[in-house]
């Protein structure tokens, strides 16, 4: 349905970067080549999509989005120091913290730019209210430690900030778009909150279960950079060799047998199970909604219908 318009889309990011420079055109040449999912922008494409009005003047929102979580991703990246990136070297392996930060900083500003442009002050909160929100639940993941008290809680609430909170930003912002009434844009606010909820589910359980071919990272790249997800969370917190887990988890020294130890512990436990149920649970309030988003079509309706089920069976 908005297949002509990611085209666009993608055009448009490649002509930000070809317009900056040689420094950031060869960063960004290396990034932009088409191999991300462009989830967001299809999101806000798709909630802001009417057959009788041409999508034109939403590209460049759309380009927005895309250029802001692609910031995300390069700051993000350096934060988790994550080798690999949609199957090849993360640019803060190829260029150094300082290449991969700056370009993140670069991206965002045009993301601004373009927004500023737009004269659209509401859109313009609902996308400072994402990058606010993204970057408090990163400090709150950043912050915790294995022994933190209520680790899963906490989870659920900085991957609600700084996941979710993105999709369901890209929702509304669609919504708001297309002039949706209040009910609808808090409607599809939640619809995106729920898709996002369980698309970070998934992220987190493929680092234990993905295959690094189709996911185009390592596997237990988290578990390695110690990021504290869920499947980990809950093996902890109902395993017997809590005691060993916990033990290597915290200790910047542990050899690679011993986090192969933790790896297997987690596999082996419900962690990876109770995940998926948690997503599935997301993705039945995303699929309970779609009637009050309104959809304009049939075609709509059984789109929105199969984005929560796709998110579940996500493989990459
Ligand atoms: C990927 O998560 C990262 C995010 C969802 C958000 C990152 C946000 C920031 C670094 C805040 C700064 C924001 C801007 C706009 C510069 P992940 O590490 O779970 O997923 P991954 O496995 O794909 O790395
Ligand atoms: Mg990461």
């Amino acid at each position: 349905m908005v297949e002509r318009e990611l085209s666009l889309v993608n055009e448009g990011l490649r002509g930000i970067v070809e317009c900056a420079g040689p420094e950031i055109n060869a960063v960004g040449d290396y990034i932009f080549n088409g191999s991300g999912k462009r989830i967001r922008p299809a999101l806000f494409l798709t909630a802001a999509y009417r057959v009788d009005v041409s999508s034109d003047h939403l590209i460049d929102a759309a380009i927005a989005l895309e250029l802001i979580h692609t910031a995300s991703l390069l700051h993000d990246d350096v934060i988790d120091q994550a080798a690999i990136r949609r199957g090849k070297e993360a640019v803060h392996v190829k260029w150094g913290n300082k290449i991969s930060v700056l370009s993140g900083d670069y991206l965002l500003s045009q993301a601004f730019k373009i927004l500023v442009n737009y004269n659209k002050p509401e859109l313009l909160e609902v996308v400072v209210d994402i990058v606010e929100k993204m970057s408090e639940g990163e400090i709150e993941q950043a912050f915790a430690s294995i022994d933190s008290n209520n680790l899963e809680s906490r989870y659920f609430q900085w991957i609600g900030k700084k996941s979710a909170a993105f999709f369901s930003g890209c929702c509304k912002a669609g919504s708001l778009m297309r002039d949706g009434s209040k009910e609808e844009q808090a409607a599809w606010m939640e619809y995106g909150y729920n898709l996002g909820m369980a698309f970070q589910l998934i992220d987190d359980l493929l680092d234990y279960t993905g295959k690094k071919s189709i996911t185009g990272k390592p596997l237990y790249g988290d578990l390695n950079n110690r990021v504290i997800t869920l499947p980990l969370i809950r093996t902890i917190n109902v395993s017997s060799m809590n005691k060993p887990v916990n033990e290597h988890f915290i200790t910047d020294t542990a050899t690679s047998s011993q986090i192969g130890e933790v790896a297997q512990a987690v596999i082996d436990g419900e962690g990876p199970h109770y995940t998926y149920q948690k997503a599935e649970y997301y993705v039945e309030c995303a699929a309970a909604l779609i009637d009050d988003l309104n959809p304009e079509s049939e075609e709509q309706k059984a789109i929105l219908k199969q984005i929560p089920r796709d998110v579940l069976m996500r493989r990459n």
